[in-house]
């Protein structure tokens, strides 16, 4: 069969270290069953500013345009928002699900969040981040402004995405939104209607606020949650919180033609770049995501179990705060000790 073209975005602070054990990872469990991954390098944001003048060169949009799937690191500043949009990656999927050796790393008890498994469904190229938006000036003084706009079309693509996850999974969709502020934006009713093509789907509409809270009070209650650009960004941090760190959780970001862009869900964490510490399990999980699109659901679960295995073990990088009988590991211990569990 002919290789799968990956393109590899590194970025900046921890996101070559975390990219290259991902890669690692996903070369050798290819080898294993038998498929050919193809990587390329691209640059975006500070660096492909600094090395040829702007944050999302033509040059990586088209390699992009040839590949199978990107595997993002994380940047700063500048490109990601910009690359989304080129792409039309839509739908950005954020799976929340509880390890069970480290339920104790939980901010809440670790009964609270046993077998855990929340899905995140957050809409990713409009919303407050692509809406009008700037600086001017009125007779008050200056002032800047960010839109929370959505077409109605907009809200109902993501509806339907949601809710065939939904229907793949416990039926349960719950709808962040603000509408006791913000009546022009009516999720609500936009999802229902959608809805009426899932039958077996139950549409659970509640305030955002509320929805935090809930997520902090009770999480298991929870199965598919959609939100838009900014409300999902917010909510999905707060998934790091409940799964012991934000260094677990990964993303896909796909569009209508099922390319995707895979990235953890957390940002390039200066203070420990370059010490070869960081977590790589939140790229490895997107990473993990990528096959699954790509219908390689045995290489997914190879890595999957090698994962449960190495942190049954009590194998932790320093996010985990390995305490007792944990053994504290850098990156590259991590990845050894994986690619002997494939
Ligand atoms: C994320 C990040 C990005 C976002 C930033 C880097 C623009 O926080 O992917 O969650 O807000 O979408
Ligand atoms: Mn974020």
């Amino acid at each position: 069969s002919s290789p799968y073209r990956i393109v590899a975005i590194s970025g900046e602070g921890i996101g070559p270290e975390v990219v290259e054990a991902c890669l690692t990872i996903l070369q050798e469990v290819a080898r294993l069953e038998a498929f050919t991954l193809e990587v390329q390098y691209a640059l975006l944001g500070a660096i492909a500013w600094e090395k040829m003048g702007s944050y999302l060169p033509e040059v990586t949009i088209e390699l992009c345009d040839r590949a199978d799937g990107i595997v993002f690191g994380a940047v700063t500043q500048g490109g990601l928002l910009e690359l989304r949009k080129h792409f039309d990656f839509f739908c950005n999927l954020r799976p929340i699900r509880s390890f069970n050796s480290l339920l104790h790393k939980s901010s809440l008890k670790p009964e609270k969040v046993k077998q855990l498994d929340i899905l995140i469904v957050r809409e990713l190229v409009s919303g407050i981040y692509f809406g009008p938006s700037g600086r001017a000036s009125d007779e008050k003084g200056i002032y800047g402004y960010h839109t929370m706009r959505y077409y109605d079309e907009e809200i109902r693509r993501i509806a339907c995405t949601a809710l065939q996850q939904a229907e793949k999974r416990r039926g349960l969709l719950t709808v962040a939104h603000k509408e006791n502020a913000l009546p022009h934006l009516p999720w609500t009713r936009l999802v229902q209607e959608e809805a009426a093509k899932f039958p077996s789907v139950i549409i659970e509409p509640m305030l955002v606020d509320n929805l935090a809270m809930q997520m902090v009070l009770n999480p298991q209650r929870f199965d598919v949650i959609l939100a838009g650009n900014l409300f999902g960004d917010i909510l999905s941090d707060l998934g790091g919180a409940l799964v012991g760190s934000i260094g677990l959780l990964g993303s896909a970001s796909i569009n209508s033609n099922g390319f995707g862009l895979y990235e953890a869900i957390h940002g390039t964490a200066p203070d420990i770049a370059g010490k070869g510490i960081a977590n790589p399990l939140g790229t490895l999980a997107a990473g993990v995501l990528m096959l699954e699109q790509w219908g390689e659901k045995a290489a997914a679960r190879r890595i999957k179990q090698a994962q449960e295995r190495v942190l049954a073990k009590g194998y932790r990088t320093a996010d985990l705060f390995p305490q007792k009988e944990e053994i504290l590991v850098n990156t590259e211990t991590l990845v050894n000790l994986l690619l002997e569990e494939l």
